[in-house]
C-alpha cells in the first residue's frame, strides 16, 4: 500500500488536540503549561503522566513512556503506524494524501472500503433489528436469560438477522450496493436457480471486527436446536478469514494494553460474559486452534497471554500449538485449568466474577501447565503408565532453564506425584542447551525504573548528585544496581572514565545510563524526589510480599504504614510540581 505523504502526516500531527486525545483515556488536570493525570499505560495511584499541549507530546515519569499523538494511539490502542494516522486523520478531519499509488491498488482499496461500508451498515441493521423488532423478542429474552445486559449487547453490536430471505439483500441494494458486492461481503449466496438470498436468517448475529473496530464478517448463532449448524460464519473471503481474527479485539485492546495481559477464550458468549464481569481484556479464537496470525495480533496488544480454553482435547491441542508459537516471540504464555466441561461463560454464571478471577490468578506458565496435565492424565497404578508420564514430563522440563526455581519445583512435583525419588527425575531430564532467551529474573525486571532514575539524576547536575547520595541502597532491587549507584556517586562528573575493565556488566549498565542521561533535560528537585519515592514504594512492595509469604503480621503493619507515608509525600510533591 502506498505510503501517506510526509506533508499529510505533518498536517495530522498539527491538527491533533493532544489534551482531548489523551483525556479519552485518562482524566487530565492543568498544571502550569502542562496537563497531568494517571498514566494510561500502567497502574498507579498518584499521577506521573504529563502532556505538553504545545509540542503535542506526552511523557510518564513512572514508566518512562513518551511520544507524540501517533505513538500514543499506537501504544494505547495497539495500532500500527498507518492505522494510527488514519484514525487521527478521520478524527481531526485531515485529508490524507498518498504517495503516488498505482491505479490498480487504488481501485482495490476503494472496492474494499465499499465492502467494509456494507458490512458496517449491515451490522447496524442487525443490531437495531435485535433491539426493536417483534421477531427478535425471543432472542432478546434468550440473551437476557443468559444474563447479558443491553449495554454489553450494544457494546459488541450483537444483532439479529430477520428470518425473511431477502431483507439485507433488498435493503443494501436500495442503499446502492450491487448484488456482486453482497456476495463479496459474504452476506448473500446463490440458490440452485442462481438467484440470491440472505446468508444469515433468524440467527443471533455477532459481528467480528478488526483491531480498529471495522466489521469484517459475522458469526451467527441459531436460536433453536436442529435447524442447521449451531454457529454459521461468514464464508472465507478476501475480507473475512476466521483464523486470522480475534473476536472482541476492538473492545479489549485498550484494556489489554493497559493491564499488559490478554485473556483468550473459545467463544463469542464467553467474551460477552467476561467483559460483563469486568474482565475486559478478553478475546475469543472462535473455537479454532490458535493460529500464528492470531498470536501476532495478541502480541500487538499485550505481552502476557492467558489461555482459558476448554479442558477437552481440542482446547488442549490449541494450547500446545500456542506454546510453540509463543516461544519465538517475546510472549509470556499462561493457561488456566478450566473445570471439565465448563466454559468461562458457565463459570461466570455459576460462580460470578470471583470464580473466574480465582482461576485466572491460578494460571500457570505453559510448561508448568502441561506438566500438570501430564500428571493429571497419567495412569499412576501401573509402572508402565508412570514411565510414560515421566518420559513426557521430563521432555517438558528440559525446556526450563537449568538453574531456575521453576525447574526445581517441577521436578519435586513430578517426583511426588509419580512417587519417585527426585534424583531419578533429575537424572532423567535430558541436557539441552540453554534457550537463547533465558527467563528474566525479578531483579532484571525492576531494572527499567531504577535505571531511569539513575539517568535522571545524572542529567540534573548538583540536585541530581544530592538525590543520588541521599538515595538509600535498599531501594535498588539488585546488587548490580546498587553498584551502579555507588559508582555514579563517586564518579558523577565523568562516569565512563571511572569504569574498571573488570566488570563488564556494570560497564554496560553505566554506559546505558549515561547515554540515556545525555538525551534528557535536567529534572527538577521535586521530580527527582518523586522518582525516588516511586522506587521507595516498590521497595516496600517487595518487602510486603516477603512479609506476606512469611506471614509476619507486625512487619506487614509496619510496612503498610511506611507505604502510607510514602504515598502522602508523593501527593505533596505532586502538589509542588503542579
Ligand atoms: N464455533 C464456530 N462454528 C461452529 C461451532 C463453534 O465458529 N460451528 C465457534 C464460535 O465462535 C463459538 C465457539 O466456537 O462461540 C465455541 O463453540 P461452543 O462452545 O459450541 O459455543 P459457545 O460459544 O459456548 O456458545 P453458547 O455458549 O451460546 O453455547
Ligand atoms: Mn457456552
Amino acid at each position: 500500500m502506498a505510503l501517506f505523504t510526509k506533508d499529510s502526516i505533518e498536517r495530522v500531527r498539527e491538527a491533533v488536540d493532544m489534551v482531548e486525545l489523551v483525556s479519552a483515556k485518562t482524566d487530565l488536570r492543568r498544571a502550569g503549561s502542562r496537563w497531568v493525570g494517571l498514566c494510561p499505560f500502567h497502574d498507579e495511584r498518584t499521577p506521573s503522566f504529563s502532556v505538553n499541549p504545545e509540542d503535542k507530546l506526552y511523557y510518564c515519569f513512572g514508566c518512562q513512556k513518551g511520544g507524540d499523538a501517533i505513538g500514543f494511539l499506537q501504544e494505547v490502542e495497539g495500532l500500527d503506524f498507518q492505522e494510527a494516522i488514519e484514525t487521527l486523520a478521520e478524527r481531526y478531519n485531515v485529508r490524507l494524501e498518498r504517495e503516488d499509488e498505482d491505479p490498480e491498488a487504488d481501485r482495490k482499496r476503494r472496492e474494499r472500503d465499499r465492502l467494509l461500508g456494507l458490512l458496517d451498515r449491515t451490522a447496524r441493521f442487525y443490531a437495531s433489528y435485535l433491539e426493536t423488532s417483534g421477531e427478535a423478542a425471543k432472542a432478546r429474552a434468550y440473551l437476557a436469560e443468559r444474563g447479558f445486559s443491553e449495554e454489553t449487547l450494544r457494546e459488541f453490536r450483537v444483532g439479529y438477522s430477520p428470518s425473511a430471505w431477502d431483507r439485507v439483500l433488498t435493503g443494501a441494494q436500495r442503499d446502492g450496493y450491487s448484488p456482486q458486492e453482497l456476495l463479496d461481503a459474504g452476506l448473500a449466496q446463490r440458490n440452485q436457480q442462481g438467484s440470491l438470498y440472505d446468508r444469515f436468517r433468524g440467527r443471533i448475529m455477532f459481528p467480528l471486527a478488526d483491531l480498529r473496530g471495522r466489521v469484517l464478517g459475522f458469526g451467527a448463532r441459531a436460536m433453536a436446536e436442529g435447524r442447521g449448524p449451531k454457529y454459521l460464519n461468514s464464508s472465507e473471503s478476501r475480507i473475512y478469514r476466521k483464523g486470522r481474527q480475534l473476536f472482541g479485539i476492538d473492545v479489549a485492546r485498550s484494556h489489554a494494553t493497559k493491564s499488559g495481559r490478554i485473556v483468550v477464550v473459545e467463544g463469542y458468549t464467553d467474551v460477552l460474559a467476561m467483559h460483563q464481569a469486568g474482565i475486559r481484556e478478553t478475546v475469543a479464537i472462535m473455537g479454532t486452534a490458535l493460529t500464528e496470525d492470531q498470536v501476532v495480533e495478541l502480541a500487538k496488544v499485550a505481552k502476557h497471554v492467558i489461555l482459558a480454553l476448554d479442558a477437552d482435547r481440542a482446547g488442549q491441542e490449541a494450547m500446545l500449538r500456542a506454546a510453540r508459537l509463543a516461544k519465538d516471540r517475546d510472549l509470556e504464555l499462561g493457561a488456566v485449568e478450566m473445570p471439565e466441561g465448563a466454559d468461562p461463560a458457565e463459570v461466570l454464571q455459576k460462580g460470578g466474577p470471583d470464580a473466574m478471577n480465582g482461576l485466572l490468578e491460578r494460571a500457570r506458565g505453559m510448561i508448568e501447565f502441561q506438566v500438570h496435565r501430564v500428571l493429571a492424565d497419567a495412569e499412576l497404578d501401573t509402572p508402565a503408565g508412570r514411565d510414560r508420564a515421566l518420559e513426557s514430563a521430563r521432555r517438558l522440563i528440559a525446556d526450563v532453564p537449568k538453574s531456575s526455581a521453576l525447574r526445581q519445583e517441577l521436578v519435586r512435583t513430578v517426583a511426588d506425584r509419580l512417587d519417585l525419588p527426585p534424583d531419578l527425575v533429575i537424572a532423567q531430564v535430558p541436557h539441552r542447551s540453554e534457550p537463547a532467551r533465558v527467563a528474566r529474573s525479578p531483579g532484571q525486571i525492576a531494572l527499567g525504573p531504577e535505571e531511569a532514575f539513575l539517568a535522571s539524576c545524572l542529567a540534573s547536575g548538583e540536585v541530581g548528585m544530592a538525590t543520588l547520595e541521599g538515595a538509600s541502597a535498599d531501594v535498588f532491587s539488585s546488587q548490580l544496581m546498587r553498584k551502579a549507584r555507588e559508582h555514579l556517586v563517586t564518579s558523577f562528573h565523568d562516569p565512563l572514565a571511572g569504569l574498571q575493565d573488570g566488570d563488564p556488566e556494570l560497564g554496560r549498565l553505566v554506559a546505558g545510563v549515561v547515554a540515556k542521561a545525555d538525551t534528557q533535560q535536567p529534572a527538577s528537585e521535586a521530580s527527582l524526589r518523586l522518582s525516588f519515592l516511586q522506587l521507595e514504594q516498590r521497595r516496600i512492595d517487595r518487602e510486603l510480599r516477603r512479609a506476606g509469604e512469611a506471614a509476619d503480621r507486625s512487619m506487614q503493619d509496619r510496612l503498610a504504614a511506611a507505604r502510607q507515608d510514602v504515598r502522602r509525600e508523593m501527593d505533596a510533591v505532586m502538589g509542588q510540581m503542579a
